[in-house]
């Protein structure tokens, strides 16, 4: 007897101590946690709250402190697994300031007449080498910011595409840079469009779509604005904002983009094929193109529904909608609760930051492509996504669905549309289990203080993709079907706001009113 409670007594001694170890791990951190968070190797911790995740954490956090020791090194291994042919796309020219005028940057009355030249002569690079668009060649839109060290790695996945040389890339910039249309006018594989969205707040500084300086300010109530007079005072969203330019801009670019590629560019008058559509931060494998039209051709022959294609996805697809408020609450928590609660808001911020943290599990890449079909989600599927003319035409019946919409996010405001289709099913997509798109951009943009080194997030997907290359290429597809989760299947009531300006919804809407435009060949002389 006393043996046995001795026994038990021991037990329990020693589950005490293991929860106190548990629990002070728990709290270096997440009080460490502004600091861990900010380090981009942090690697996600699923489940944490069992004594079996600490060696793990452990063993995580001191492969972190090597990775960053290694830092350094990233860059040079990065450079190690590019071409060397490739590797002018990552040179960097040094501005040249040595005074000469041409070397100036530009004016804005200068910027929009430039762009306008550009969008007038709608360019191909290339085409004398590579052939003028046909009805059927992929269409690549690249929406660019102003993250060039990005789009140098984006350009040289691109450049090691199979069957890139069949393909059109349009670039659209929504910032004129000659240092960012330099590089692209280098681009020697394949065709290239560069067109320029022309409401930029770039060369809009201080009127509407930039911001008007007789704008409401973003946080004025109501009644204030009135007083105030301000432009918009009668248009606050649906959460009670002002607009905010540089957070419109995005939809608007994005909405301009597909409307110049399928309904104005010359040279997609008979365009029938895919539109595929990526972002200046984003890194495709080399297989993509033929993982497309795999997907394409199963689609054709045995998902009709399956209107829209994806390239991307996003491994851990977490639920979290925390808000600032429901931080606030959590003093009132036990102590326990709390750490729970840190635990849970570190792991939904760096589900934020570290999407880029990929570990593609080994059956997700296979001589057999496993794709998923399931109802389309905005947030989900919005990564190299695939669409053509036929959705495209659907979505410009309910244009005023997308453009009305109160909510600054393009995705979402496809949804909505989607989601309003009369007599029409929600859309499907068909995605690519192992991703064929990554997202190599979130460091940089949450970051912009910490050593986050993009080369790092790079350097990983360049591994990936390395030590899967056998499996790359697969023959099949099989697919399963999902009915998705219940965030799939939502509805939203209300948008995310942002939108609630009706000079927005006007210029979403002029927009979709430009026809179809010639080539303007210009001669200089
Ligand atoms: C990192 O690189 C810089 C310059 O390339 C060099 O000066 C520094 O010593 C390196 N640090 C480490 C830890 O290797
Ligand atoms: C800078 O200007 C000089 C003289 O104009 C020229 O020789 C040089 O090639 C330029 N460098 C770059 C990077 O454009
Ligand atoms: C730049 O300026 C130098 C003298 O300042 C001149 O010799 C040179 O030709 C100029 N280059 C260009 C490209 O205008
Ligand atoms: C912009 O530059 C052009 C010449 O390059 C000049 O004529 C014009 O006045 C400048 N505009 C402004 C606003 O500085
Ligand atoms: C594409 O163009 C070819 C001729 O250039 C034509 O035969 C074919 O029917 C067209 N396909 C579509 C889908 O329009
Ligand atoms: C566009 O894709 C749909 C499937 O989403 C397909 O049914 C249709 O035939 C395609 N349209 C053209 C013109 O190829
Ligand atoms: C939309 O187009 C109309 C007619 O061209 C124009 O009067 C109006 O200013 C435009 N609105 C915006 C916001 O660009």
């Amino acid at each position: 007897m006393p043996r046995i409670r001795y026994a038990s007594f021991l037990r329990v001694i020693v589950i005490l101590g293991l929860f106190c170890i548990w629990l002070q791990i728990m709290l270096s951190a997440s009080s460490g946690g502004l600091e861990r968070d900010a380090d981009p190797t942090n690697i996600e911790v699923e489940t944490l709250g069992t004594l079996e995740t600490i060696e793990e954490l452990k063993r995580e956090l001191v492969a972190d402190e090597e990775e960053l020791m290694n830092a350094n090194e990233t860059s040079e291994q990065v450079l190690a697994l590019v071409p060397q042919e490739l590797h002018k796309y990552l040179t960097v020219h040094p501005r040249n300031n040595s005074a000469n005028s041409t070397d100036l940057p530009k004016n804005i009355t200068e910027i929009r007449r430039s762009i306008k030249r550009y969008n007038d002569a709608q360019t191909i690079y290339n085409e004398d080498i590579f052939g003028p668009v046909q009805n059927d060649t992929i269409i690549i839109a690249i929406q660019v910011h102003t993250r060039l060290t990005y789009l140098r790695h984006l350009i040289v996945s691109l450049a090691q595409a199979r069957d890139i040389e069949r393909t059109l890339l349009v670039f659209s910039h929504d910032y004129y840079d000659e240092e960012i249309n330099n590089l692209v006018k280098t681009i020697d594989f394949t065709k290239v469009m560069q067109i320029f969205y022309p409401y930029s707040i770039q060369t809009h500084p201080n009127e509407f779509p930039g911001v008007d300086p007789k704008d409401c300010p973003r946080d004025a109530k109501f009644e204030q604005a009135i007083k105030l007079k301000c432009n918009n005072a009668l248009h606050p969203d649906s959460h009670g904002h002002y607009r905010e330019a540089k957070y419109t801009q995005t939809k608007h670019h994005w909405w301009w983009k597909a409307n110049r590629i399928f309904n104005q560019l010359q040279c997609t008058t008979t365009h029938t094929g895919m539109v595929v559509f990526l972002e200046e931060d984003h890194y495709v494998a080399e297989d993509f193109l033929h993982v497309l039209n795999l997907m394409r051709a199963t689609a054709d022959k045995s998902c009709p529904q399956c209107e829209i294609l994806c390239l991307g996805t996003y491994l851990k697809t977490y639920q979290y909608h925390a808000t600032g408020d429901k931080r606030k609450k959590q003093l009132t928590l036990s102590y326990i609760q709390q750490v729970r609660a840190a635990n849970e808001e570190r792991r939904r911020r760096k589900m934020d930051t570290s999407s880029w943290n990929y570990q593609v599990y080994p059956n997700l890449y296979g001589y057999t492509q496993k794709v998923e079909i399931t109802p389309w989600h905005s947030s989900i599927h919005n990564m190299g996504m695939v669409f053509n003319r036929t959705l495209w035409n659907n979505i410009m019946s309910l244009q005023d669905q997308f453009c009305a919409y109160d909510d600054y996010n393009w995705d979402y405001s496809l949804l909505h549309l989607a989601q309003n289709r009369q007599g029409r099913e929600k859309m499907k997509v068909m995605l690519c289990k192992g991703p064929r798109v990554f997202h190599i951009g979130e460091c940089g943009l949450h970051h912009k203080k910490s050593n986050c080194n993009a080369n790092l997030v790079i350097s990983k997907v360049q591994k990936l993709l390395q030590t899967t290359k056998h499996l790359l290429y697969p023959k099949r597809l099989t697919a399963t079907i999902s009915p998705g989760g219940a965030k799939h299947n939502k509805r939203l009531v209300k948008g995310n706001g942002g939108w609630g300006d009706v000079r927005d919804h006007e210029l979403c809407a002029n927009m979709t009113k430009v026809g179809r435009q010639q080539r303007k060949y210009i001669y200089y002389s």
